[in-house]
Parts: C-alpha cells; sequence; structure tokens
C-alpha cells in the first residue's frame, strides 16, 4: 500500500512520486490550499492539497483528525521560511497526486496531544493513548530492551523455558491470584507470583542455565512502581555462585544500557552491604544521586534528659539517626511542619531539628525545639559528626530502627528532589549480604527477607537456631536511582538446610511437604549448587525512558486499584459459570463497582 513510510521521507527523495499511509494527525486550510500532517509509526510528514484537481480537493476537505488515507504525491521543498526543523522531514513536503480515504474516524474522546488529559481517560482508550508517539517510542524501547537481552543470554548460552501459569502458590511475600479449578471443585490454582520454584527444578533437571522474559503476579498495594501483573526477565544457573550471577547481570545491564539508550554504566559497579545502604541512606535500596547522608548519634543522647532520644539510643532495636541538610536552615516553619507530617506516614513520631545560624557561637547560635534538653557536649558531638555549617538544617529520627530508617529515608529522597539536589544520569550499585530474616514486632515471628529458599551465609550457618537475627543470606539486589530492578540469591540445595529455614521461617515438617514437597523431594535427587536473579522488566523501562510510573511503559496496564479501565476488567460472572466452579459469591455489605477506578 506503499513506497515508505512518513518517518522515512526526506530531501533524498526530492522530486520522486511516493505512496504513503497514515493516520490525518492534523489538518489545515490555508486559503484554498489544504494542508495534512501525516502520520505513521516512524514519523510526520505534510501533504499538500491544492485545488487544480477538483475532486481530489474535494475529498481533501472531508478529512478529519485521525482519519486513515492513502496518498500518492510528489516530494518537493517547502517554500522558503516554512521549513520546520523538528522533523526529519522538514525542509520538504508531499504535493498529493491522488487520495483515498481508507477509515473514517469520529472525534476522539480528547486530544491525543492535550497534556491535561487524565490517566483514567487515557487509560480507559488506551489504543488511542499509544498512538502518542512518546508513547510508542516507550514501547519501543522496550522491545530494544528485551530483545538485547535475549541475544546477550542466547550467546552466553542460556535456554529460554517456560513454566506454568496455573500452579501452585510460590512464596514471595504477596498475595496470590487464584483461579477456581473446574475439575477439583472447590480447589484453586495460584498464579504464579514468580517462576522460582520451576526454575529450581529446572536446574534438578540438568538445563545448567534458564532464562525466561515472564509475566509474574502478584497482589499487593500498588504503587507507581507496582503493578499486579508484571514482567521479570528471570534466570537461574548450575554450579554458579554470587561471583558468577552478578558477574554476569553487571555485564549484561551495561550491555542493555549501552543498546538502549547509550549510557556507560561503570565497570565494576560499586557494591554496599546491606547494613551500610541502611546506615547511610535508611534503605536497602539507595539514589546514589542524592547527596544526603544519615549519621548515627545515639551514642551522644544515650544519656539525656530526653526521653524520645534517650529511649531508642538505649534500645538494641533502637535508633537516633541525624540527616544533615546543607543550606537547609532558610527552610520557614510551614515546611518543616510539613515534613513531619510526611514522616509520620512512616510511623515517626516527630521530626526534631537543629537550625544552624551561627557555628562559631555555640550553643547561642542554633535554633531547636530540643536544644534544651541536650547537654553541651551532645550538641557539640551532634555538629562535629554532621559537618554541620552555617546556614544548614540537622533533622533527627529516634524510634525503633526500622521506623527511623523509613522515615529518614524516605525524607532524604523527597529532601534530595524538593531543593533540587538529584543528580543527572544513572546511579547503579548492588546491595549484598542482607539478614536472612526479619523480625516481624507485630506477630512476633521471622519472615524471610528474600525468599525462603535462599541460602544462609556458610560463616554464619551454626547461627540459624541461636542468633537467627544476624543470619546473613547469600541475596543480592541490583539497585538504580533508587529502586530496586533486580534480586536474586544463592539457592539452598540441601534439603536437611532448607528445612532448618523452614523451621526457623515456622513452617513445619508437615506444612512443608505440603506446600513444598514437591521441591523438598527434588533436592533428594542430585540437585547441584545453584544461583539465579530476577530483574522487573517494566522498572528497567520506566527508568530508561524516564517515565515516573511503570504503568507507561506497559501496553495495557492496571490502575491502583488492579482494575483495567479499558475492558472493565475484573467483572462479574455469570450465574451458571460460577456453579460449575461450585462458587458461590458473598459480597460483604456495601462493596459496589463504583470503587474500581
Ligand atoms: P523479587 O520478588 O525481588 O525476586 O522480584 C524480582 C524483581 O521483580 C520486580 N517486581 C515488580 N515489578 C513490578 N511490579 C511488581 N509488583 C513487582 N514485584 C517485583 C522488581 C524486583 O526486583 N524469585 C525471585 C528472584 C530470584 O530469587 O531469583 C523474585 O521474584 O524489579
Ligand atoms: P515534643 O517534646 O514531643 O514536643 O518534641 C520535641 C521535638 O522532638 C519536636 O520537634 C518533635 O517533632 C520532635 N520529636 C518527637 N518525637 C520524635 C521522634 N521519635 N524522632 C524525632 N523527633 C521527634
Amino acid at each position: 500500500m506503499r513506497t515508505h513510510t512518513c518517518g522515512q521521507v526526506d530531501q533524498a527523495l526530492l522530486d520522486q512520486e511516493i505512496e504513503l499511509v497514515g493516520w490525518v494527525n492534523r489538518r489545515r486550510d490555508h486559503g484554498g490550499v489544504i494542508f495534512v500532517d501525516l502520520r505513521d509509526r516512524d514519523g510526520l510528514v505534510q501533504v499538500v492539497f491544492d485545488p487544480d484537481d477538483p475532486e481530489m480537493f474535494a475529498v481533501a476537505e472531508t478529512l478529519r483528525n485521525e482519519f486513515v488515507i492513502q496518498v500518492r504525491g510528489r516530494v518537493r521543498n517547502r517554500p522558503e521560511g516554512t521549513e520546520n526543523p523538528n522533523i526529519r522531514s522538514g525542509q520538504i513536503e508531499v504535493l498529493g497526486l491522488s487520495l483515498t480515504v481508507l477509515n473514517r474516524a469520529e472525534p476522539l474522546p480528547f486530544q491525543l496531544d492535550d497534556e491535561r488529559v487524565s490517566e483514567d481517560v487515557r487509560l480507559r482508550y488506551r489504543y488511542l493513548d499509544l498512538r502518542r508517539p512518546e508513547m510508542l517510542e516507550r514501547l519501543r524501547l522496550r522491545h530494544r530492551v528485551t530483545s538485547a537481552m535475549r541475544r546477550f543470554l542466547d550467546d552466553a548460552g542460556f535456554i529460554d523455558v517456560e513454566t506454568p501459569v496455573l500452579t501452585k502458590a510460590t512464596p514471595e511475600g504477596a498475595r496470590d491470584y487464584l483461579v477456581p479449578s473446574r475439575t477439583h471443585p472447590g480447589e484453586f490454582f495460584a498464579l504464579p507470583q514468580s517462576p522460582q520454584l520451576f526454575k529450581q527444578l529446572l536446574m534438578v533437571s540438568g538445563l545448567e542455565r534458564y532464562y525466561q522474559i515472564v509475566k509474574c503476579f502478584r497482589d499487593e498495594d500498588l504503587r507507581a512502581d507496582r503493578q499486579p501483573e508484571f514482567t521479570q526477565l528471570d534466570l537461574e544457573m548450575s554450579f554458579a555462585d554470587e561471583a558468577t550471577v552478578m558477574g554476569l547481570i553487571e555485564n549484561m545491564m551495561r550491555h542493555l544500557f549501552i543498546e538502549a539508550v547509550e549510557v556507560a554504566l561503570p565497570d565494576p559497579l560499586p557494591r554496599l552491604t546491606w547494613h551500610e545502604a541502611m546506615r547511610r541512606f535508611g534503605s536497602d535500596k539507595p539514589d546514589l544521586r542524592i547527596p544526603l547522608e544519615l549519621v548515627d548519634v545515639a551514642d551522644l543522647v544515650k544519656d539525656v534528659d530526653f526521653k524520645v532520644f534517650s529511649g531508642p539510643a538505649n534500645d538494641p532495636r533502637g535508633r537516633v539517626a541525624a540527616l544533615h541538610v546543607p543550606g537547609g536552615g532558610k527552610m520557614p516553619r510551614s515546611q518543616i511542619d510539613d515534613y513531619t507530617k510526611y514522616v509520620s506516614i512512616f510511623g515517626a513520631k516527630g521530626l526534631a531539628y537543629i537550625k544552624v545560624n551561627d557555628a562559631a557561637a555555640g550553643r547561642e547560635g542554633l535554633q531547636s525545639p530540643i536544644l534544651k534538653f541536650l547537654t553541651d557536649e551532645a550538641v557539640a558531638g551532634i555538629m562535629e559528626r554532621t559537618n554541620a555549617a552555617d546556614g544548614d538544617l540537622i533533622f533527627f529520627g529516634a524510634d525503633k530502627a526500622k521506623i527511623v530508617n523509613e522515615a529518614l529515608g524516605a525524607l532524604r529522597v523527597r529532601l534530595g528532589h524538593d531543593l533540587d539536589m538529584v543528580e543527572h544520569g544513572y546511579q547503579a550499585l548492588w546491595v549484598v549480604d542482607f539478614p536472612m530474616f526479619e523480625y516481624d514486632e507485630k506477630d512476633g515471628r521471622h519472615y524471610a527477607l528474600h525468599h525462603p529458599f535462599t541460602a544462609p551465609h556458610p560463616d554464619d550457618v551454626d547461627q540459624l537456631e541461636s542468633d537467627p537475627e544476624n543470619v546473613r543470606s547469600r541475596a543480592y539486589d541490583f539497585v538504580l536511582n533508587g529502586y530496586e530492578l533486580g534480586g536474586g540469591s544463592v539457592r539452598i540445595h540441601d534439603p536437611a538446610l532448607q528445612q532448618r529455614v523452614f523451621t526457623q521461617l515456622g513452617i513445619d515438617e508437615n506444612e512443608a511437604n505440603d506446600k513444598f514437597g514437591f521441591l523438598l523431594d527434588a533436592l533428594k535427587y542430585g540437585a547441584p549448587p545453584m544461583a539465579g536473579v530476577a530483574f522487573g522488566l517494566d522498572r528497567i523501562a520506566m527508568l530508561m525512558s524516564g517515565a515516573t510510573s511503570i504503568r507507561d511503559v506497559i501496553a495495557f496496564p492496571k490502575t491502583q486499584s488492579a482494575a483495567c479501565l479499558l475492558t472493565d476488567a475484573p467483572g462479574e460472572i455469570d450465574p451458571a459459570a460460577l456453579r460449575e466452579l461450585s462458587i458461590r459469591v458473598r459480597l460483604p455489605p456495601k462493596e459496589s463497582k463504583e470503587d474500581k477506578g
């Protein structure tokens, strides 16, 4: 139907007759001449219809935005002064010689380039939203990433294997999406939160190097970087340890960033232990583009007459930390109140601060609601340790370490953005030496920080029962600009050790057999040492494209409340179909479809 795409037309085609197809991006009438910006996925070109051919001109007059047309025309230079340097075809235009309307379009529900249109409207008409060149470019970028991944892994000897979608629960820490079984009334499949167990089984099978670009499903609270169904690059290697996997992945990520966005990541990537990341940044996925750090001051305030500080300073699970903000002294009270409200989201009970007016003047040069509670030594110690200078501000968090880390960690990122301190570019790193377990104060038990199949650090195995909270795991996370892009670990390949870890997690032998019996069995039949990793493809594409939500790099994403506005899924099911599944629906009072959006 065409000889060229719109994006291919440039001065090289001068005076040639060509055929184009595409959408009417815009139509303008200019005193007897009609201009059409014709758009296809490659770009835009200007087509001119003049009234010399009355029949064709009459058709051109009927054109509206988003009509689909076919044009035959001759390429010519644009009149001087009307060139458009922003597009490839900006020097030329196509004089229409014939015009066919392939399809008409009703006026669109929104203008494609109108930035005020709400995301809900865009999602409802996603097929139109994707016509925007920006969206198309994101899908293309994502495609470049997956093809580069596949080429890289194929070359490294990986075998792409598909694993089941209708399966049994895999514990990655979220709720499962369930699918009722018709043939086994009252029983359910779970959609995989990841292919974790299957990839370990494939190693037992002797595949040695597996990968898959695969959908995973997690029913969890959604955020800008979380979708209920998302895509992982999942891989696993036999006879491999953390060095093998991390080495391979570093090379792959450097390759991807060069191929997809021409960015060179450092070689080697920096590494932080989990403890150091928490201590300095209050986060296990620190955004290293932000030049602010937390410092511990518990030892300085252990004996002060201020319970808010001395309490956590003397609590083994407590933390008192300071966050020094250069130039923050200008901050008005209202903004500090704002930040105080912000940290309360993370459970912080307050946000103490000291403004430094004149550091040389000692206590007199400082301004703070907590100054009266602090000894001279404490004040001097804080000033020295934070390196605070005139015009600076110091924030404080004091509570259980988990709360302080979450609150000051988030505040650090927020300040970085508010004060325009975020450096440009990409800052990637590995976080290693995670603790095996996280203690949950509420239910008084341990959870796996990674997942229950992660191997403990060999030096710490003996403490599994006696001191579980200080056992390190062999897990590693790949972090970029404050996002966890990927995570993996060396696996347990010894059934006895696997059961010891289950026991620490409160999973006894019966429950373990019931849930993961197939894995425990498989580990008995010659399981090789193995390690692997999984990356969030959506997150990689989001960061590479500069989008702020993974919804922008997914063709048909779900909303915050896990609904699809385009298809109106999830939807009610015909009672007959439910009967067939032996399911009766009992809604809690007042639940309605209205809340979906
Ligand atoms: P993990 O649970 O860390 O590890 O997941 C790996 C990566 O998947 C991405 N991710 C998500 N992306 C979008 N929306 C979500 N809801 C979502 N949840 C996770 C993240 C994350 O780093 N089986 C293990 C991997 C392994 O041990 O090999 C696993 O799934 O980018
Ligand atoms: P109060 O004595 O409760 O008025 O608190 C004095 C100052 O300490 C205020 O600036 C509070 O915001 C701050 N503050 C209270 N609790 C905490 C806490 N857990 N961590 C940090 N600052 C706090």
